[in-house]
């Protein structure tokens, strides 16, 4: 598919809103369904004033059929990105994020499937599904099924090892390796992607599930303190308070930048297939956390503030985990453009016309209530 009308549901958000715009770029017509969750866009939740005014936008839950059938309405294609984001919340507001994400998928693959028209659906996956990363051993045994146990995690003892007590060291992780679910939200992701695969199977409707990494950019919501932790930590800088570093700061994660992702996107959308797809979206390289709090304290002028390490574990948080980006290059033609540090440069850039709250003790005295963190 090359042009034509394109429904994007939770397009009014952080990656829904520049996949809006590259779409658009490339002759795209598009259509957002999306509740303005107030999470994500402050209580007043109107249209974003980042959306572009030529996208029409619907305000509507992607659970509710007559919405989302509204919403259908002419659509070539489908991106599903509704959803409710946040690992630590997920582990208590369990009923929420089952319907919003779960729910929500079943609602709309059932309209889909009623609309016959819809000629590719696109949804958003993530690497929770993973759990842990990819880990070998120094022989290049692969572990595909790695955990840390809670007795480990209560000393503080961070990083992976195997039955034999020898540390493991992360490699990049392809699609091939097993999921291993850690929260409800990665569940719910899974379900979302293996659900619209199996409906997509059976009704002849291609579907692509595309697992994004750790997404950064502009328009992140600030005023959610369950996910994104450039966000986070850019929420808690600009507010003169010291970012909170869960465990010792070492984890890996491989932050990838919004418009690469939304590149991926419009490439699963246009490369034709034959059967339902699985593709990992990242950008290759890894970076620790407190390697990420030190640039863009820099870059914000805040290097005076010093993060709190806390040493806990978050319920539901992995040690590492990188992606091998091999088949959305072989196969999509995807190349990532935006390198961590231009990336970075631009967040910066537009925080600094940002006027944040800081949620950050909201979210950390809740998750302590419940004993989700150690
Ligand atoms: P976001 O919170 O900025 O966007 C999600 C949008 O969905 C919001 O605008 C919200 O109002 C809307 N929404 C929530 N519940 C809804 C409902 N019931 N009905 C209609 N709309 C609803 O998050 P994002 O970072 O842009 O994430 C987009 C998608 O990408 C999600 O599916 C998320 O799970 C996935 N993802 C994100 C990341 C990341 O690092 N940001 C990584 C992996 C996967
Ligand atoms: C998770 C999911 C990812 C999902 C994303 C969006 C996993 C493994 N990954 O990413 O798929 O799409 O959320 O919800 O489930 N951190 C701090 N201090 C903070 C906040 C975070 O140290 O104040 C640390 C976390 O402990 C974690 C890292 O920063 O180690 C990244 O956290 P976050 O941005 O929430 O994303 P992930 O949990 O990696």
């Amino acid at each position: 598919m090359t042009c034509g009308s394109v429904l994007v549901t939770g397009g009014a958000g952080f990656i829904g809103s520049h996949l809006g715009d590259e779409l658009l770029r490339h002759g795209y017509r598009v259509r957002v369904l999306d509740s303005l969750l107030p999470q994500v866009h402050g209580p007043a939740a109107g249209r974003p004033e980042y959306l572009d005014s030529e996208i029409e936008l619907i305000k509507g839950d992607v659970r509710d059929p007559d919405a989302v059938k509204k919403a259908l309405e002419g659509m070539d294609a489908v991106f599903h990105l509704a959803a409710m984001v946040g690992v630590g919340q997920s582990m208590y507001e369990i009923e929420r994020y089952t319907s919003v994400n779960n729910n929500g998928t079943a609602v709309l693959m059932e309209a889909i499937v009623h609309s016959g028209r819809v000629e590719k659906v696109v949804v958003a996956s993530s690497m929770s599904i993973y759990g842990e990363g990819l880990y070998h051993d120094s022989l290049g045994n692969e572990y595909h099924g790695s955990q840390r146990c809670l007795e480990q995690l209560k000393t503080g003892t961070w990083e992976l090892y195997n039955d034999e007590g020898e540390h493991l060291v992360p490699v990049p992780t392809p699609e091939t390796k097993n999921p291993s679910l850690a929260s409800v939200y990665a569940l719910s992701k899974y379900d979302q992607e293996k659900m619209s695969i199996i409906v997509g199977n059976a009704y002849h409707i291609p579907v692509v599930a595309l697992r994004f990494f750790n997404v950064f950019g502009t328009r992140q919501s600030l005023s959610n303190p369950y996910t994104g932790v450039l966000a986070i930590f850019a929420s808690r800088l600009l507010n003169s308070n010291c970012p909170l570093i869960f465990e010792d700061g070492l984890q890996q994660r491989d932050f990838v930048s919004v418009y690469d992702v939304v590149q991926a996107c419009r490439l699963a959308l246009e490369v034709p297939q034959e059967s339902c797809q699985v593709f990992n979206v990242g950008s290759g390289t890894s970076h620790n956390i407190l390697e990420v709090l030190e640039q863009l304290a820099q870059l914000l002028q805040c290097e005076q503030i010093k993060p709190a390490i806390t040493n806990n574990y978050r319920a539901g948080d992995i040690r590492h985990c990188f992606a091998d980006i091999t088949a959305a290059q072989n196969l999509l033609g995807y190349r990532p453009r935006v390198s961590f540090e231009e990336g970075l440069t631009e967040l910066a850039e537009w925080l600094r016309g940002q006027i944040p709250e800081d949620y950050a003790p909201v979210a950390h005295a809740e998750l302590s209530a419940r004993g989700l963190t150690l």
